[in-house]
């Protein structure tokens, strides 16, 4: 048995007001779970979804906030591949409500790697989710070629500056689409071939003089709403657009009839594990492109462990990178 501390959603609404920190105890870890003391626990859009209630694959609270957490094993089952010292980043048992903003953590063992040498605490924490989900979009789900050009919305966000970074280490030229100079300058420093603001000028033209008129082969978009609504004009015959989140508030409106007449393909993406050997190779896979750097957490403010109900709040708004907690 280990206790500590656990923030936990008691009622939907204002974060500041339905999270509280509570005394918690965590058992043995089942099967495919090990159980971890947290370093640090990544943040991102989802967490404002669950404090208000619109995850739509959680129930009703209390449960634990946190979809990733990096830090030492502390426990595992019998046969694990991991041994208690392992220095680990993964996917927290959040479905099950037990989340990462907390001194200890389940993580589920197939959703979870050893740490590459090199990558510092805060990275390894908000390593997860964006880079899982970049890896079903851009490689299970929409598979971006070597040469392709590759547009990517809320490119300064989580999810969206992990696909910037994926893409080009598959090879593909990048467009970043952020709003205002400083998100810019984030996405030029992680991994942007061009950076196109869709609150300056005409995003549709810029986007036509750097592709030449041509456009491009995937959209990745985690944003939905207007912004997506005007990159799919931008999306070249044959090409497609990775449907992934709504940041914004609502999905990409699409139109089959757009779809038709221009020859475009739209894609589901739900980062969701797949057979457990599989699912181990994905993400020894992700840990060797970090590991010879090829990919790099984008980390932005880094949070103390008190300040998880403000930190879930200011997601709604956030400034460029991923956010992190540091808990220990
Ligand atoms: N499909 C999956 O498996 C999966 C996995 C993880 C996340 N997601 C989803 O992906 C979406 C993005 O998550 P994230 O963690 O990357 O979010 P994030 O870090 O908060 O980034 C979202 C970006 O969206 C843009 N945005 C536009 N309108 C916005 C608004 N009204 N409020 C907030 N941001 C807005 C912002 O960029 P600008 O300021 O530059 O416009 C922001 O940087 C969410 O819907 C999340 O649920 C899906």
């Amino acid at each position: 048995m280990f206790s500590g501390r656990a923030w936990r959603l008691v009622a939907f609404g204002d974060p500041e007001e339905g999270i509280e920190l509570q005394e918690t105890v965590w058992a043995e870890p089942p099967p495919g779970q090990l159980l971890i003391r947290v370093r640090t626990a990544g943040a991102g859009f989802p967490d404002v979804l669950m404090a208000a209630g619109r995850f739509p694959l959680l129930g009703a609270p209390p449960f634990g906030l946190g979809e990733e957490a990096a830090g030492e094993v502390v426990a595992v089952p019998p046969g694990s591949r991991f041994a208690v010292g392992d220095r680990v980043a993964g996917i927290t048992a959040f479905l099950e409500g037990w989340g990462g903003y907390a001194e200890y953590a389940y993580l589920r063992e197939h959703s979870t790697v050893r740490i590459p040498s090199g990558m510092t605490d805060e990275q390894a924490g908000g390593f997860p989710i964006g880079f899982r989900t970049a890896y079903a979009a851009l490689v299970e789900r929409a598979p971006v070629e070597p040469g392709q050009t590759l547009l990517v919305l809320g490119a300064a966000g989580s999810t969206g500056a992990a696909a910037l970074q994926l893409g080009r280490a598959l090879g593909a030229t990048t467009i970043a689409v952020a709003g205002g100079p400083e998100k810019l300058a984030f996405c030029a420093r992680h991994g942007a071939d061009h950076v196109v603001d869709h609150r300056a000028g005409d995003m549709t033209a810029r986007i036509d003089a750097i592709t030449r008129g041509r456009g491009v082969d995937l959209v990745y978009d985690p944003v939905g709403g207007s912004t997506a609504a005007t990159a799919l004009r931008s999306i070249a015959p044959r090409g497609r657009i990775a449907v992934v989140g709504l940041a914004s508030g609502s999905p990409v409106p699409l139109d089959p009839m757009d779809m038709l007449l221009r020859n475009y393909t739209a894609v589901g993406v739900l980062a969701s594990p797949g057979e457990p050997a599989a699912e181990a190779a994905v993400w020894d896979r992700l840990a060797d492109l970090a590991g010879r750097g090829e990919i790099a957490t984008p980390v932005g403010a880094v949070h103390g462990f008190g300040d998880v109900p403000r930190m879930i709040a200011a997601q709604a708004a956030p400034g460029p990178g991923k956010s992190v907690v540091r808990v220990a």
